[in-house]
């Protein structure tokens, strides 16, 4: 879907709004879809699934991030957040350093006022490097 210069950010955008179709939120009503081309090329998506213990309610972030590490590992190049209506979503906080450690290098996050990086997103983040050694 992408060579290794260019990102369909459509076909993601698309992947992204399908994904929405296979959320479970009845508790907010935010349908959110999510989808990340993988340096292999490949596509992984991720939907809300919200619990009835609220706090519990994983992001679509957290369950294409499970789709990622199950379909073989790899780093993200780009990442399209939308909502139920395709409207463009900016991933929580949370989310910010969960996809910071998936990252490949310059990885791209549509947003509402255009691609951004990671680093952008999350300045001076914490990641595995600050861990000691072992
Ligand atoms: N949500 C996501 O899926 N990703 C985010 O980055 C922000 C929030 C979901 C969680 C919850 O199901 C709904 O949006 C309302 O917060």
């Amino acid at each position: 879907m992408s060579s290794e210069h260019t990102i369909d950010w459509e076909a993601l955008r698309a992947a992204a709004l399908a994904a929405t179709e296979h959320s479970y939120a009845p508790y907010s009503g935010l349908a959110v879809g999510c989808a990340a081309l993988v340096d292999d090329g490949r596509v992984v998506v991720g939907c809300n699934v919200e619990n009835a213990s609220y706090g519990l309610t994983l992001c679509a972030e957290c369950t294409m991030l499970g789709a990622l590490h199950l379909g073989g590992g790899g780093r993200l190049r780009a990442f399209v957040c939308v909502d139920g209506a395709g409207a463009p979503l900016t991933p929580c906080g949370r989310c910010r350093q969960l996809l910071f450690e998936a990252a490949a290098p310059g990885m791209l996050l549509a947003t509402a006022s255009g691609p951004r990086t990671i680093d952008e997103l999350l300045p001076d983040a914490f990641g595995p490097s600050a861990l000691p050694a072992r």
